[in-house]
């Protein structure tokens, strides 16, 4: 079913940081939403991701830094099981298998806290985590961006592998258009609270139209990133 809001808002402090939005997302829709810092991007990425779980849309979401989702006081085993209940889920130790090995984290010890477990491994144990309740939409808010490159792209290709086969759509939320660029097939810029290119991946590297997806496109060689 496509996922469909109009109308996201965002005021803070009496001004206008996202000003009203609307979208289409389509089942296992790959959408890049990128822009210069203070854009809007996570502001529209929340607002999305409010909107659609108030419709009754299973969104999850997967922050910048594993840090954000995880209590460095508390075991692994502990926050997957949250994730559970917050899903009102009983615990299934085959889908945790399957989540693990689809994120190759299956050597991971449960018993640890997070600061056992590399940081490559903490995010990747995030996504697995997002995936528990099979979402209709993953909004992804910089998900890499604390990892080193080459974790960084082999982390996104094994969720690619894993979302190949479902009808789960990704929002991909990044300021790195080489993160951006090889991964989904249509890309939203983003500048001072209003999307002003929605577009082909390939249409918009090509020819960007506006001055800020123009100025993305040449800030660096995207097409040299591993990632
Ligand atoms: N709670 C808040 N109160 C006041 N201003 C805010 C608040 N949250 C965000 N803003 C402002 O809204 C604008 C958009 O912020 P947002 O975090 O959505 O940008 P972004 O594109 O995600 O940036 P980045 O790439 O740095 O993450 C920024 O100017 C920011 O300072
Ligand atoms: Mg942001």
């Amino acid at each position: 079913m496509t996922l469909s809001v109009s109308g996201l808002s965002a005021v803070r402090s009496g001004r206008t940081i996202l000003f009203p939005t609307s979208l289409e997302i389509e089942p296992g829709a790959r959408i890049g939403l990128v822009g210069a810092s203070g854009s809007g991007k996570s502001t529209l990425g929340h607002a999305l991701i409010d909107t659609l779980r108030a419709q009754g849309s299973c969104v999850a979401h997967v922050p910048q830094s594993p840090d954000e989702a995880l209590d460095p006081l508390r075991r692994m085993a502990f926050h997957w099981r949250e994730a559970e209940t917050a899903l009102g889920l009983p615990h299934d130790a085959d889908r945790q298998q399957a989540l693990f090995r689809a994120l190759k984290i299956e050597t991971g010890d449960l018993r640890k806290r997070p600061w056992g477990w590399s940081r490559g491994m903490q995010q990747r144990f995030v996504i697995a985590m997002a995936l528990i309740g099979a979402p209709n939409l993953l909004v992804m808010d910089e998900p890499t961006s604390a990892l080193d490159p080459i974790v960084a792209a082999r982390t996104m290709v094994l969720l690619e592998d894993y979302l190949a086969a479902r009808d789960t759509a990704l929002v991909l939320i990044t300021h790195d258009l080489g993160l951006a660029a090889g991964r989904v097939t249509r890309l939203l810029v983003m500048n001072a609270g209003r999307i002003i290119e929605d577009r082909p991946t390939s249409e918009l590297l090509a020819a960007p139209r506006t001055t800020q997806a123009a100025s993305l496109c040449a800030h660096r060689n995207w097409l040299a990133l591993p990632c």
